[in-house]
């Protein structure tokens, strides 16, 4: 597609043209002379990500648009320092495949597997300080800008972790590179399942694994092509992450063949607390080739998400823009017919997403954040429903979640309670999903899919 024309419709764009507008929730770094030698030296440094990889997606996303493929992206809210590990990587890749392949098992649906993964780094906040005991610090801006432990030093943002952060991204994606690649063989790796021996979902899920053990014995031995054919799709995997810190994200932007890639990550996406058409983030956004995801929730002005999509595809491609809806169980009855109908009557191509997590959050004594497993089925039940009786389609879903076996979301099989939360409560932002509520959904979904798609 012509980017030259592209540009031409957005004349005044250039790597740093975001300067000039309203810039949202980035830290105040109190030396600024070492955050611009960082900026400076991450300029220099090599892609993450080639824009070849970044067009694959698109292609793919288009074909999700038209139904052909469902969407699953998740991950962590935000990835830690801390726990950054081989294990740990390969515990979350894990997750993803197993929900990709009981939905494309048990729904026959090719799945685009995109993960929450090597970058998201960064979190948007809703107050600048946190008080403890009568004493206010900084709040916690994510692992790439300061810690999370309550301190003035920890909180105090720190650019060298930008740094750190573009080294553990590298890092990451060096381990799941064979598999973005499609070189990745030994798909049973995925589908070992010790971490769930001890629950009540593990019959369904043993049974489906075998399932599918028994369906590529026998597409190979009808054809060794079909077989080659199907452990390429299984190994297609994708990174994004939220588009936040501007002065790492426009570094990292890169000139191609006249267009300007990210080159951090295939998508990224703009948040609901920087989604505005003034917006520093909705600038640069307008001016890169990836696709892009927009978080969209309650309070959603319809005009205003109408010129940023104008602003940010203005050629409408397919394949470029995820609406990625985070309405809640409680409002999304009231507030997705209204996209819906601002997006038919545009003709936007977008891809419908939900992410069920972000609009259901609440604190529990005042001290954990957690989500209940209830609203999380009620409002994907409520956004397939209104798909279904509407002219649109539910293209894909957006989790929080962890292999770990925490207790951060309360109910699931094996029914969490609020008194529960304090067990294993270790997220440093969002509460996630464990990992036996995530295969527990990737049913459920399965289940969506075949009677409401
Ligand atoms: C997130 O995805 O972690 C997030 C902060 O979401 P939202 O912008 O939808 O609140
Ligand atoms: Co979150």
């Amino acid at each position: 597609m012509g980017t030259m024309e592209k540009r031409k419709l957005n004349n005044n764009w250039n790597v740093n043209s975001w300067k000039n507008y309203k810039l949202l929730q980035q830290p105040t770094w109190p030396d600024e002379k070492k955050y611009n030698s960082v900026i400076k030296i991450l300029h220099e440094y090599p892609s993450l990500i080639f824009p070849d990889q970044i067009n694959q997606l698109k292609y793919r996303l288009t074909q999700v648009q038209e139904g052909k493929a469902f969407l699953i992206q998740g991950g962590e809210c935000a990835e830690s320092f801390k726990e950054f590990s081989e294990q740990s990587i390969k515990n979350k890749l894990k997750i993803l495949f197993q929900m990709a392949t009981i939905i494309s098992y048990g729904s026959s649906i090719d799945t685009v597997k995109i993960g929450r993964f090597a970058g998201q780094y960064a979190k948007p906040r809703t107050s600048l300080t946190e008080t403890r005991n009568g004493i206010t610090l900084p709040t916690f801006r994510g692992d790439s800008v300061n810690e999370v432990d309550f301190n003035l030093k920890a909180r105090t943002p720190n650019p060298d972790r930008l740094l750190e952060a573009y080294h553990k991204s590298t890092a990451t994606l060096n381990l799941i590179q064979p598999i973005i690649k499609n070189k990745f063989k030994n798909l049973k790796h995925f589908w070992n399942i010790e971490m769930l021996n001890h629950s009540k979902i593990y019959n369904r899920f043993d049974k489906t694994i075998k399932e599918v053990n028994k369906s590529l014995k026998f597409l190979n031995t009808i054809s060794n092509d079909i077989n080659l054919f199907s452990e390429k799709k299984f190994n297609e995997f994708y990174i994004s992450h939220e588009c936040l810190l501007l002065g790492y994200e426009s570094a990292l932007t890169r000139f191609y063949n006249n267009s300007y890639y990210n080159a951090s990550t295939h998508l990224v996406w703009l948040g609901h607390r920087t989604r505005n058409l003034n917006s520093a983030h909705v600038e640069y956004l307008s001016g890169i080739e990836n696709p892009i995801g927009i978080k969209c929730g309650p309070n959603l002005d319809l005009k205003d998400l109408e010129s940023i999509l104008r602003k940010i595809n203005p050629l409408n491609e397919k394949g470029k823009i995820v609406l990625i809806c985070r309405f809640g169980s409680k409002d999304i009855e009231k507030e997705l017919p209204p996209l819906i109908k601002m997006i038919s009557k545009n003709k936007f191509n977008v891809v419908w997403s939900c992410d069920p997590m972000h609009g259901n959050t609440y604190k529990y004594d005042n001290k954990y954040k957690t989500r209940n497993f209830n609203a999380i089925t009620k409002e994907l039940e409520i956004f397939f429903d209104i798909h279904y009786n509407s002219i649109t389609n539910a293209n894909g879903v957006h989790f929080e979640l962890t292999p770990n076996d925490v207790t951060e979301c309360v109910g699931g099989i094996r029914n969490i309670k609020e008194s529960d939360l304090h067990l294993k409560y270790e997220t440093s932002c969002d509460p996630r999903l464990n990992h036996e509520q995530s295969i527990e959904l990737a049913f459920l979904i399965t289940d969506l899919i075949k009677t409401k798609r």
